[in-house]
C-alpha cells in the first residue's frame, strides 16, 4: 500500500473539483489488486441531484479499463469527510474484504478506517445474483 501516491493523486483531483454550488472540494483516489490507481474529484450540476461525489467518479475510471477489486481508498476534502452512503453502496460493490480507507483533511491530519466499518449493514442479497462474473 502507498498511501503517499495515492494522496498525491487525490490532492490532484481535489483542485480539478468542479464546485461552484457548494464550493466543498473533494478528490479520491483508489488503489486495485491489479496495482492501479484512479482519481476522482466531485463534479457538480445545476440540478443538484445529478452531481457526482469524488469517490464514484474514481469507481467509474476504475471500471472503464477493467479493473474489479478495490484495494484502499483514499479521500482529501477540507476538513477529513467519510465518503457518503451513496458512495459507500458503490465502492461496496468492489471492495476486497480487507479494504481500507483513509480519510484526509487538507492539513494533513487523517483517519483510518476499514471499509466493512463504514458500511457494515449495507444492502446485500443472494436475490440479485449476478449472471455475469465479468460484469
Ligand atoms: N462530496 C464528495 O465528493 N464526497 C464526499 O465524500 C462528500 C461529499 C461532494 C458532493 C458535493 O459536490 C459536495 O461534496 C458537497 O456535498
Amino acid at each position: 500500500m502507498n498511501w503517499p501516491i495515492l494522496l498525491d493523486y487525490a490532492q490532484r483531483a481535489r483542485e480539478n473539483a468542479y464546485a461552484p454550488y457548494s464550493k466543498y472540494r473533494v478528490g479520491a483516489a483508489i488503489l486495485t489488486n491489479e496495482g492501479h490507481v484512479f482519481s476522482g474529484c466531485n463534479v457538480e450540476n445545476l440540478s443538484f441531484g445529478g452531481t457526482i461525489c469524488a469517490e464514484r467518479g474514481s469507481v467509474m475510471a476504475m471500471a472503464a479499463v477493467g479493473d474489479r477489486v478495490i484495494d484502499s481508498v483514499l479521500v482529501v476534502s477540507k476538513d477529513g469527510v467519510t465518503p457518503c452512503g451513496m458512495c459507500l453502496q458503490v465502492l461496496a460493490e468492489f471492495a476486497s474484504p480487507k479494504c481500507s480507507v483513509r480519510c484526509y483533511s487538507e492539513s494533513g491530519e487523517f483517519k483510518e478506517y476499514e471499509f466493512r466499518d463504514l458500511l457494515p449493514h449495507g444492502f446485500r442479497t443472494e436475490e440479485v445474483s449476478r449472471t455475469d462474473e465479468a460484469g
